[in-house]
């Protein structure tokens, strides 16, 4: 029977058998994996978890601040903030290929990262917010049938380059199953049942070569969707939603003139487990409603269209 109370119970006395008095390292994302892992390690070790985050400039409008916000300030967990946008993007210009990018973000992030830990004093752990498709997405996986279908740079690579030992929470529990944990450890709702985003965040979002003013763009144009989803009750009703960047430009009229800027297009999915998706039929005056907000709001954008692919074959992310 799965309760969380006996998986919480149960973590925190695995969590405190393993780790003893070690310090333990997490590198917290913000998104809902990582956030609920932070919460149960600190449930269980307080003050010996401390979580490093990384902006990498690839996140969303006000993210950064809200991570802060809620595990710095309401929760009361160490974290330590590295403000890296510079060098994520000097890393990743000129590169267009989608996993190249991938390997880029993950190794600058580990770079980053393992430069924060060096600072640490006496760090014996790193914790990682590791789920189980994460583990059966991955090479390595231990169904035997895993596939490496992209590789997901919140799994492998960290530890044996710190020479930490691994902790991983939430390895063997579905993403149904983390959100429970998390409202049950008293994590607020909105965080809880936020949308999953990608370890390499805008960087896939944005097609092709990475820059801050196509991030800054896609910021934009993505908030005001996000923002419409929840005042119009749509927000909670679909899996994930999320714009991504075309570094295409199209004409248009704007006023009296011709203008000639980017493409955005906006996804969103119905999905149990994240392996098959179905396009939500978000309604057209709703759809109409946000394009409309974005292309009069957002300067630089001038077209929006919907994606209308399914998964199989088309993946939740365009890259
Ligand atoms: P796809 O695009 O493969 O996505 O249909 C399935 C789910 O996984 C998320 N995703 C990622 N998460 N690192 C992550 O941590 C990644 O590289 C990555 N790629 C996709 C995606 O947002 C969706 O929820």
């Amino acid at each position: 029977l799965w309760k969380p109370g006996h998986i919480i119970a149960e973590s925190i006395e695995s969590i405190r058998g393993k780790v003893g008095t070690d310090t333990v390292l997490l590198g917290l994302s913000g998104g809902v994996d990582s956030s609920v892992a932070a919460a149960l390690l600190h449930k269980a070790i307080g003050n010996q978890l401390i979580c490093v985050f990384v902006d990498n400039g690839l996140l969303r409008l006000g993210e950064a601040d809200q991570v802060m916000a809620t595990f710095a300030r309401h929760l009361g967990i160490k974290v330590i903030r590295i403000d890296a946008e510079s060098r994520f993007l000097e890393a990743l210009a000129g590169v267009v290929d989608p996993e190249a990018k991938r390997k880029i973000i993950g190794r600058v992030f580990i770079e980053v990262f393992e430069e924060a830990a060096a600072e640490l004093p006496n760090v014996q752990w790193l914790a990682q917010g590791t789920i189980y498709p994460d583990v059966i997405e991955s090479a390595g996986g231990k169904t035997g049938k895993a596939q490496v279908i992209k590789s997901h740079h919140n799994v492998g690579g960290l530890p044996e380059e710190l020479n930490l030992k691994l902790l991983e929470p939430l390895r063997e529990l579905f993403k149904d199953e983390v959100r429970h944990l998390g409202t049950e450890l008293g994590l607020p709702f909105d965080l809880v049942y936020r949308h999953p985003f990608p370890g390499p965040g805008l960087g896939v979002r944005i097609l092709g070569e990475v820059k801050k003013e196509y991030a800054d763009l896609l910021r934009l144009a993505d908030a005001i969707f996000i923002e419409e989803l929840h005042a119009h009750g749509w927000y909670d009703k679909v899996s994930q939603a999320f714009a991504v960047f075309l570094p295409v430009k199209s004409v248009g009229v704007m006023g009296d003139g011709r203008c000639y800027d980017f493409v955005v297009a906006l996804r969103a999915v119905e999905s149990v487990d994240f392996m098959t998706a179905r396009w939500a039929h978000l309604p057209y005056d709703f759809l109409d409603h946000v394009s409309r907000r974005i292309i009069n709001e957002v300067s630089g954008i001038s077209r929006v269209t919907y994606d209308i692919s399914g998964k199989p074959p088309a993946t939740i992310e365009w890259e």
